[in-house]
């Protein structure tokens, strides 16, 4: 394999940006991933790449259920926040809003939507974990186009 060429068509694939969030007792965690995807329609899973070596990992492995939190074309600034590790602080999640979901995960109230998973499978290879979730509880608040990976000029893979 060509590594140049691998790396490069690794990156064109299309990604969206969101912010994971989990709750296990007192512990928070939260980040902003891009390796989602819906991977079943009946009934409708979802599928997420986690660091191995990440609290958002750890902190799923205990709750067994997360929130995916979508972001809108102009909240770059919401997706810069969760690049950093989730600090909830007089009730912001890195000084964002949120309110506690049905699964007990945190939902960050300035998002245009989220979705609540309750996870059924993980697979582990390489240095992500993939969680196979059932989606339990949505919430759409608006129809803002969503942040793309490629809108912030990052790349993640390769
Ligand atoms: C552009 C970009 C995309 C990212 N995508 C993912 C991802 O798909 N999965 C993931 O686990 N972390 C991803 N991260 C890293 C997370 O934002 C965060 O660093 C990770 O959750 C570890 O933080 P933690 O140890 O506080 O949980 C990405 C980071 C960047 C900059």
């Amino acid at each position: 394999v060509n590594l140049a060429h691998r790396k490069k068509v690794l990156r064109q694939i299309s990604y969206g940006l969101y912010v994971v969030t989990t709750r296990a007792d007192d512990l928070v965690a939260g980040g902003t991933i891009t390796w989602l995807s819906q991977c079943s329609m009946k009934p409708p899973l979802v599928m997420v790449g986690v660091q191995q070596d990440s609290a958002l990992r750890r902190v799923i492995d205990r709750a067994r259920v997360f929130a995916v939190n979508l972001i809108a074309a102009d909240q770059r600034a919401l997706a810069h926040a969760f690049f950093k590790p989730a600090v909830l602080h007089h009730g912001l999640l890195n000084g964002y809003a949120c309110v506690t979901g049905k699964t007990g995960a945190p939902l960050l109230t300035d998002a245009p939507g989220w979705f609540e998973c309750r996870v059924l499978d993980e697979l582990t290879r390489g240095d992500h974990v993939v969680y196979v979730a059932e989606v339990v509880d949505a919430v759409a608040q608006r129809d803002d186009p969503p942040l793309t990976l490629r809108d912030t000029g990052l790349s993640y893979g390769g």
